[in-house]
């Protein structure tokens, strides 16, 4: 297992449209755990494969509170097959967005259809933070992001903001005033 890089707006390989996984083999194994690892020391909840820069319809999830023990999920070539008329609104977060959160809407409940890690067909319905967290993952494989769902003036605020704070890195990298990224206070 390791600890990759996580990819942040505005790369543009978080826009791409990540490929079905043909076969559930041991390096679909190996990249879940190496995400998995990289998502428990972010730390997040969620993690799709183009998020450490695999285009690859993978995606982990652990809805696990901190002093509770781990319940990792993998979901391979996830798709949503219900979702309830009913909507919730969550506080979201990203791991390739640092330090921006907001509120979004979303079907409060869904079932989504996947491949496990063992290459077998499940499905499973989700409500709460699970169901927020899959919809978030699986619009991430599509190359959406939370940030779509807003106005238009939010977006193109929060994208200017991670625009100018890659820029500022790029040109001085000796900068030390705040940079995104660091652990939510
Ligand atoms: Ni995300």
């Amino acid at each position: 297992m390791a600890i990759r890089p996580i990819i942040c707006l505005p790369d543009p390989r978080l826009r791409l449209v990540s490929k079905p996984v043909a076969k559930v083999d041991e390096g679909v194994r190996a990249l879940m755990d190496d995400m998995l690892e990289t998502m428990y020391d972010a730390p997040g909840v969620g993690l799709a494969a183009i998020q450490i820069a695999e285009s690859t319809r993978v995606v982990v999830i652990d809805t696990a509170k901190k002093d509770d023990p781990p319940t990792p999920l993998f979901f391979v070539n996830p798709v949503i097959t219900w979702s309830s008329e009913e909507k919730s609104t969550h506080e979201e977060g990203c791991l390739s967005i640092p330090d921006y959160y907001e509120e979004i809407e979303r079907p409060a409940r869904v079932r989504v259809r996947f491949l496990d890690r063992d290459g077998n067909q499940q499905e499973m319905d989700t409500e709460g933070l699970l169901a927020t967290c899959i919809q978030h993952e699986i619009d991430h494989l599509n190359g959406v992001l939370f940030i779509d769902y807003l106005s238009r003036l939010k977006r193109e605020r929060a994208i200017k903001k991670f625009a100018k704070a890659a820029k500022r890195s790029a040109d001085d990298p000796d900068d030390d005033r705040p940079k995104m990224g660091g652990p939510r206070e």
